[in-house]
């Protein structure tokens, strides 16, 4: 099951993406303030979060928003399953539910960007799975020895 985020969720999706090891603190920290920002006024601006659910916990999100000032462009901010549920086909389920919404939007390109080191490999795999195509890199854009790869898919 389903449904967007409620502020509730908010500290069980902080604390999950954390338990991961996959982010750095400031991205952790980063994370609260969308999610604030997102109930605040950016839900109204076309911005998705949704939660999946294994009652009564949050076991999965997805946070895509349309990139402002480009023709129906979209980018996925966040995608995340809990540690303990990984490799069971949710984060598929989560991406393919964007890519859904975003067409349902009339979406034209979806953007998604990683990490290039090593402990992201498994993550660039999952796009790569996905038909995503290996768009761009920006050398040493994180820090010296982490580009961010830039991930493109065509929605239509
Ligand atoms: C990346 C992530 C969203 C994928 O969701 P998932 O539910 O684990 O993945 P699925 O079960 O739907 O798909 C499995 C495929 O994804 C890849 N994969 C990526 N991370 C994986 C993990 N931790 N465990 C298993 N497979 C993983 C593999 O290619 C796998 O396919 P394969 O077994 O045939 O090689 C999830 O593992 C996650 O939250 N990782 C940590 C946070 C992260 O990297 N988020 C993205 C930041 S850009």
């Amino acid at each position: 099951m389903h449904r967007p985020a409620s502020p509730d969720d908010t500290p069980a999706l902080v604390r999950m993406a954390d338990e991961t090891g996959f982010f750095r603190p400031i991205e952790i920290e980063a994370l609260e303030e969308v999610l604030d920002d997102w109930h605040a006024i950016n839900r109204a601006d076309g911005h998705r979060c949704d939660v999946w659910l294994k009652e009564p916990e949050p076991i999965g999100f997805v946070y895509f928003a349309p990139a402002p000032m480009t023709d129906r462009t979209w980018q996925l901010w966040w995608i995340v399953v809990r540690q303990d549920q990984q490799g069971r086909g949710l984060g598929s389920t989560m991406l393919r539910h964007a890519e859904d919404e975003i067409r349902k939007a009339n979406g034209r390109v979806l953007f998604i960007e990683t990490g290039s080191i090593e402990k992201y490999e498994p993550t660039r795999r999952f796009y790569l799975k996905h038909d995503y195509d290996l768009n761009a890199e920006l050398k040493d854009f994180y820090m010296e020895g982490d580009s961010m790869i830039v991930f493109r898919k065509a929605m239509n």
